[in-house]
């Protein structure tokens, strides 16, 4: 696989792209063959330095990227404000406090939900101005992919990018969105299906890849959305992409770092378990179903907040939950492909199962004879 031209862009051995928010699984993606690719929204300029300091320590040289989210429509927040609890609606807060109250999840200790919210702000970079704090951090490791998710970065971020000879990436949902992305000079378009877990469009994988890989000729397109084993990587490459973008894989590896309740429940889960919703992000976004979501679509439940403020009543809400071990809660983002996933397991494991599966598929294929 090393003729894809993923592979050759990257220098890596296999085209399978590894994003996730937690380090020890970037590393060992990128020390499998493929490229490990740090999702930031997870940190604040400070945690960012601390992870790709350590990535960096850890990676023996591979190359690894960052994915950044780069939405271009969210809410304008004062980040220094004094008292975060007061950018969100009486309301929502209400209503949130009420649900957990139903589901006799405790509060956090005094201070500590305005410390979620805070860290939340700084971590959610929405805008401009912090995409350029994070990228201030990030141009200081070696990292040689860069996706922009839910939009394109700006010609700054475009030109200090090129400058280092950093490749530019773009996560995107329609034949639309992957033009503009296209004319906009992103080096590799990863076209993500709705079967994705996390942001995600309505249009399947099947069907949104070969009309983005025929759009954006000769730029090479990965397939993301629903891909978890070696028979789906290789309908992805039959379809045209030059690799596989896969995000749920590996949330149940002893290397990721999701919350035991949320590892537990997505072992258990059913495909149609991972839901559309706005409840989690602001954004519609596919994430395990849960008391949480459940409650968010009843009668008379508040419209979910703008990016990035709906975040800040998620993540103190999952703190919560996660403390109080209430599985009934637990919300995560997730795709489809969780009705797939049985067992813990390693990214390394992974690594050598999708492989093995994807050259039985093409053997296969190949023997069908024509
Ligand atoms: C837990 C989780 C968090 C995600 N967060 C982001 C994110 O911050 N930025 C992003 O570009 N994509 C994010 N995604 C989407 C992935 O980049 C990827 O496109 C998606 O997981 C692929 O589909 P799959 O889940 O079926 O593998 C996330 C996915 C998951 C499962």
């Amino acid at each position: 696989m090393r003729n894809s031209p993923a592979c050759a862009m990257f220098g890596i051995q296999t085209p399978i792209f590894a994003f996730s928010h937690c380090r020890d699984v970037v590393v060992e993606a990128s020390k499998a063959g493929g490229l490990g690719v740090l999702g930031t929204a997870h940190f604040t300029p400070e945690e960012l330095r601390r992870e790709l300091d350590w990535i960096d320590a850890h990676i023996d040289g591979r190359p690894y990227g960052l994915d950044i989210l780069m939405p271009t429509t969210y809410a304008r927040v004062d980040t220094a404000s004094l008292d975060t609890g007061q950018l969100l609606p009486e309301e929502h807060r209400r209503f949130m406090a009420k649900l957990l109250e139903d589901n006799d999840i405790p509060p956090l200790p005094e201070g500590m939900a305005e410390d979620i919210r805070r860290a939340t702000l700084r971590r959610m970079t929405v805008s401009p101005e912090q995409h350029e704090e994070v990228l201030d951090i990030a141009f200081e490791h070696p990292f040689t992919l860069l996706a922009a998710a839910l939009g394109r970065p700006n010609d700054s971020v475009v030109k200090r990018a090129r400058e280092r000879g950093i490749r530019i990436g773009s996560l995107v949902g329609s034949p639309e969105h992957a033009k503009r992305q296209r004319d906009a000079g992103a080096d590799l378009i990863i076209a993500q299906g709705t079967e994705a877990g996390g942001h995600t469009g309505t249009i399947a994988t099947m069907v949104l890849t070969p009309q983005i890989v025929d759009l954006v000729a000769p730029v090479p397109v990965l397939a993301a959305g629903g891909i978890a084993t070696g028979r789906q990587m290789a309908a992805a490459m039959a379809l045209g992409a030059a690799g596989v973008w896969c995000g749920s894989v590996w949330l149940c590896t002893a290397q990721s770092d999701a919350p035991p309740e949320v590892k537990r429940k997505i072992l258990a889960a059913r495909s149609q378990d991972a839901v559309i919703s706005r409840c989690y992000s602001g954004k519609p976004s596919r994430v395990l179903k849960s008391g949480w979501t459940d409650a968010w679509t009843a009668a008379g439940a508040p419209d979910p907040l703008m990016m990035p403020l709906q975040s800040l009543l998620t993540k103190e809400a999952m703190a919560r939950v996660t403390r109080a071990n209430a599985e009934a809660l637990a919300s995560y983002p997730a795709g489809q492909v969780i009705g797939q996933m049985q067992n813990e397991t390693t990214v390394r494991q992974i690594f050598y199962d999708m492989l093995a599966e994807f050259a039985e598929a093409v053997d296969r294929l190949n023997h069908l004879g024509s």
